[in-house]
């Protein structure tokens, strides 16, 4: 069940391949898109996508990369595996999902947020495919759904799964991406990027591209758009995140010195105060790239994250002419799997 592939990372660090356990879920590489349209309206030169939404044929996103090293690991562990998240959390329909079409038990413990509003489909697919579902009225609750969980009888204790599957393990699936993303630059679809700007909910996506950046040896800023409280993400958790993850790579190639981390920014002034909450920058961001290039943004993350890209090329504030945008909404339609 648990396999290995080629994944650049692996080509490059056969050792990790032994060490980490993988499931083959995604699709790579992504397609790297140019966004000439929007480029011209918001001023910037040479403006490119990295869509993630495609991860997958059926259910794509960021958070299959994550998934890949995640369930791999709680399959291997035969534990059965506990994830807590807001209601209709991409993360959680992604870990009902794949969990279950892969066999590892995924029990899941949800909350609410204040605002709801982007609950359909996520939540169905989380109804249709979630094993256990727990549910408590704020995080608070978190603790006590879990030994509820933990108490049940079960011969081994639940693997509890970090908020947003982020960990310096599952952050390898972005130091990849970052190697994927270099073998398209290398092959000539598109030019070495300045900036690559990614939403930060959890911080591992971004921890895994700084790891991934910093192999790398680009001279890249790469700037997170952060989408949730503090408490969750913030530079030191993920730096941390990323640092340790280069750790593990590292030592797999047997290099004991460590490499810089390129130079990194976490943007917070497009959050909008709360978590889920849409902001007006993010709405019409959304409304320019559906018009514009024809892909869906969120208002949870990937709104927010193109409205903070706008706004600094408004204020003039780029490190250079070639700007990626990493998309990581889902796009596929989740309905089909209902
Ligand atoms: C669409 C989307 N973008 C970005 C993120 C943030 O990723 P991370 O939690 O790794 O920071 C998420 C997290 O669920 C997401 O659903």
């Amino acid at each position: 069940m648990v396999a290995v592939s080629d994944l650049p990372l692996f080509e490059q660090f056969p050792a990790l391949k032994e060490r980490i356990p993988r499931l083959e879920i995604g699709e790579f590489p992504t397609p790297v898109n140019p966004w000439e349209r929007i480029g011209r309206r918001a001023g910037i030169p040479d403006l490119w996508v990295k869509r993630d939404d495609l991860t997958a044929p059926r259910f794509g996103g960021n958070k299959v990369r994550t998934l890949e090293f995640a369930l791999a690991r709680g399959i291997e562990s035969g534990r059965p595996l506990l994830v807590a998240a807001p209601h209709g959390s991409s993360w959680a329909a992604a870990c009902a999902y794949y969990g279950r079409s892969l066999g590892a038990d995924v029990d899941l413990v949800l909350f609410r947020r204040p605002s709801q509003s982007e609950r359909e489909p996520n939540d169905s697919i989380i109804r249709a495919y979630g094993r256990e579902l727990r549910s408590c009225r704020t995080p608070i609750g978190i603790p006590l759904a879990f030994a509820g969980a933990w108490f049940r009888g079960r011969r081994l204790p639940p693997l509890i799964l970090p908020i947003g599957g982020a960990s310096a393990r599952t952050a390898l699936g972005y130091a990849s991406a970052a190697l994927e993303l270099a073998e398209q630059v290398r092959s000539g679809e598109m030019p070495r990027p300045d900036l690559i700007v990614v939403p930060v909910g959890s911080g591992g996506t971004v921890a895994g591209l700084l790891a991934g950046v910093a192999l790398l040896g680009w001279n890249t800023l790469v700037i997170g758009v952060r989408v949730n409280h503090l408490l969750v993400a913030n530079r030191w958790s993920v730096q941390r995140m990323a640092r340790n993850s280069l750790r593990v790579i590292l030592r797999a190639g047997k290099r004991r010195r460590g490499l810089p981390l390129p130079e990194f920014e976490l943007e917070a002034d497009y959050f909008g105060g709360e978590y889920g909450l849409p902001t007006e920058e993010g709405r019409e961001a959304a409304r320019l790239v559906q018009e514009e290039e024809g892909v869906k943004l969120d208002l949870t993350y990937t709104g927010k994250a193109v409205a903070a890209l706008l706004g600094r090329a408004r204020e003039g504030r780029l490190p250079g002419p070639t700007v990626l945008y990493w998309h990581t909404f889902n796009s596929r339609d989740l309905t089909k799997l209902l």
